[in-house]
Formats: C-alpha cells, sequence, structure tokens
C-alpha cells in the first residue's frame, strides 16, 4: 500500500492496481500548486464529510477518471443526482470492495455543504487489505469511540489531523494513537490556513516522547506500507 500526500486531507492510495483519492482539496490549495489533479488516477473517491476543504475537486476527478465515490449517504446522494456514480455507507457499516474492506468510522465534527445544504454526519475509514490496515480519522475530535477500533481491528498506520482549532491538535492526536493502539501516525490537516499551522518539531517531539512515529509528508511524498 503506497499512501501520497496531496496536501491538506488529500491522500492518493495504490493497493495493487486500484488508485483512491480522499477527501481532494487540491487545485485551491497553493501549497499544493505541483499537484496537477488531471493527472490523478482514480478507481475511488473516499469522501469523509462534505465541508469544502475536502470536497473541492471531488466533481472534476469523478469526471476524468469515472471513479466511484465513497461516503455517507447523503454525500453520495448529493453527487448521485450530478450523474456520478457511488457507493453509500454510514457509521459502523462495512463493505467488501475488490481493494479490500472499508468501514465507515465515527468523528465528531459537523458536515455541511459549501452552500450549507445537509452533508450527513462526518466520519473516517479504515480499509483492511491484504497489504496492511489504514486507519483515516477525518476531521475529527479526539473520542472515546476510537478505543472501539483496535477490538475490531488491528491498525498498522493510521492518518489524524493534528492541526488543531478545527479538529484535534498534537496533544489530543497522541492520545488517538493510545487509543487505536497504533505507533505509525501520518499527520495531516495543518498548514494549509492561518487557523491551523503547527510547529513540525513540537509535533514530532511529543509523538516520540509518547513513543510514537508521526510522519509529516512533504506534499507529493509518499509512504510505502
Ligand atoms: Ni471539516
Ligand atoms: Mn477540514
Amino acid at each position: 500500500m503506497k499512501i501520497t500526500y496531496l496536501g491538506h486531507a488529500a491522500l492518493a492510495i495504490e493497493l495493487g492496481d486500484t488508485h483512491i483519492i480522499v477527501d481532494p482539496f487540491i487545485s485551491p490549495n497553493e501549497l499544493a500548486k505541483d499537484i496537477n489533479i488531471n493527472e490523478l488516477k482514480a478507481d475511488y473517491i473516499l469522501i469523509t464529510h462534505a465541508h469544502q476543504d475536502h470536497i473541492v475537486d471531488v466533481e472534476a476527478i469523478a469526471k476524468n477518471t469515472g471513479a466511484k465515490i465513497v461516503s455517507n449517504f447523503e454525500i453520495v446522494t448529493h453527487y448521485g443526482n450530478l450523474g456520478l456514480e457511488g457507493h453509500p455507507m454510514n457509521h459502523g457499516g462495512s463493505w467488501q470492495f475488490d481493494f479490500g474492506r472499508l468501514t465507515y468510522t465515527n468523528a465528531i465534527h459537523t458536515s455541511s455543504f459549501p452552500d450549507g445544504s445537509y452533508g450527513g454526519q462526518p466520519g473516517g475509514f479504515i480499509l483492511e487489505t491484504s497489504e496492511g490496515n489504514l486507519y483515516i480519522a477525518g476531521d475529527t475530535a479526539l473520542t472515546m469511540d476510537m478505543k472501539l477500533i483496535p477490538m475490531q481491528c488491528k491498525i498498522d498506520l493510521a492518518v489524524l489531523p493534528i492541526g488543531d482549532n478545527f479538529t484535534m491538535g498534537i496533544e489530543s492526536a497522541v492520545i488517538a494513537a493510545d487509543f487505536i493502539e497504533c505507533k505509525n501516525i501520518i499527520g495531516y490537516h495543518y498548514d494549509t490556513f492561518g487557523y491551523i499551522i503547527i510547529d513540525h518539531d513540537d509535533a514530532q517531539a511529543a509523538f516520540s516522547k509518547a513513543g510514537k512515529d508521526l510522519t509529516l509528508l512533504p506534499i507529493g511524498d509518499s509512504l510505502t506500507l
């Protein structure tokens, strides 16, 4: 499993021949100006919630690639009304896709579309695959629900928000790593806007003090599980 950071909360995941894009917010992100959305491959687009900083490039990528949109029922219905194919899920539900088993997890956040319309309830994803298990938390607070995850699935790598203000900050993310019983963390949802700029050295120090490994991928760089 190869995970490429596309900036903010956007990821590209390669699993064998399957390409997955998560929460694409690329074209308005000055920090991600070297990523060309027209060159992205996608069989699936996973969307954690309907906020603009997670969906802005969904339509363009879906139209370019024919990718299937996977998200909560309301978001998939929204894109279905625009003629885009999708697979609706809701919290606690899992589905066996060709790339592995996907679960839509709880998140504490909000989920309105940019026009204020209802975007269902926000979530995260667990991908269980033959190449390892990945947890993508989505925008969320630290939540006790995270303790349920290792009771059902061993997480090999987790992507956690660390930017604070709109989501967990660094201290909460360290506790989240404990709750999900995972030492290998990729941080995301930081540095994009003024409210979420973090000190990278402080973040690394907080995780290493807790015996955990925080990776802050430069935009466009990848980590292989
Ligand atoms: Ni959000
Ligand atoms: Mn966000």
